[in-house]
């Protein structure tokens, strides 16, 4: 027999009462989603019949999964960073404020203030001379109408060859293949780097954990991440994922959309061996207010 109590009245005030509506002080706007937290995680747990082991082990896992500062991967993981995407095109698209470039997750691997350059640069540290490609990757910037846009600010960041990120993986040197480009008089950047790897969840991890559980895999196509951002033009994130990978179409994170390919071409030369070229440019939309200008408020490293 099925038993729920969550519904009734006296159960309701209880749950008012633990999100702080009995009192005046703190943030109403918290109390509003910690008593939908409350509500619908007793709806949860009788409508699923969770037992008292399940509960404290999902209680055990979300304190493993923050010591190990994986919480951003696994709210990608299941999903939920690709949804606020979908939910935030649709709001868009309600609005009538369409065009340019797709947006896509950012994911936890950001870190702010990497080395700036006027129009090209190198992104890599030469640490992996003989076992990287070396890549040349470059486009142009447009604003809402196909104009070059000049001065616009290109911040992007990928993986090295083994799929770690520079900050997190502490071998690497510092703000390695991180940087941000300040596009030329024709809105170009070019950058000299190397083809970055995909990469999986740690094995060992909480996130992994929880995919092996669903059935899932936690790979990730190759693909290299982008703040775009100019004055007047609405800030974008998005990310290119490389063309022949064999998660392109079967990303963990559900990165991967239309329009966000990037087609990697690779040639080989008897001088300097082998290497690829990449070319993707990005179209900003107009910013609809100065806030449009900026990233999320996310904290980041
Ligand atoms: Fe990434």
């Amino acid at each position: 027999m099925t038993v729920k109590i969550a519904h009734t009245p006296e159960l309701q005030k209880f749950f008012a009462e633990a999100a702080g509506f009995t009192n005046d002080d703190g943030s109403s706007r918290l109390k509003n989603i910690v008593l939908r937290v409350l509500q619908d995680s007793a709806k949860i747990i009788e409508d699923l019949d969770i037992s008292e082991n399940e509960f404290w082990k999902a209680v055990d896992y979300l304190n493993r999964l923050g010591g190990r500062s994986e919480a951003g991967l696994l709210v990608a993981g299941l999903g939920i960073e690709h949804f606020l995407d979908l939910l935030q095109d649709a709001k868009d698209a309600q609005i009538g404020l369409t065009g340019g470039t797709p947006r896509t997750i950012e994911g936890p691997l950001y870190v702010a203030g990497a080395p700036l350059f006027e129009g090209e640069c190198r992104m890599d540290d030469g640490s992996e001379e003989g076992v990287a490609t070396q890549m040349l990757l470059e486009g142009q910037v447009f604003d809402p109408h196909g104009q070059p846009l000049a001065g616009a600010t290109v911040d992007l960041w990928h993986a090295n060859t083994r799929g770690t990120y520079s900050f997190f993986d502490p071998s690497q040197s510092a703000y390695n293949l991180r940087r941000r480009i300040i596009t030329d008089a024709e809105g170009r950047y070019r950058v000299r780097s190397i083809v970055p790897s995909g990469y999986g969840c740690d094995p060992q991890g909480p996130t992994q954990e929880c995919l092996n559980l669903l059935g899932r895999h936690g790979q990730r196509p190759a693909h290299v991440h982008f703040f775009i951002s100019a004055p007047g033009h609405r800030h974008l994130t998005t990310q290119i994922n490389l063309s022949g990978d064999q998660y392109l179409w079967d990303d963990f994170a559900y990165a991967t959309r239309e329009g966000l390919v990037g087609e990697v071409v690779f040639h080989e030369s008897e001088t300097s061996g082998r290497h690829a070229e990449l070319t993707f440019d990005f179209q900003l939309q107009a910013a609809p207010d100065a806030s449009a200008e900026q990233r999320s408020q996310r904290p980041r490293a």
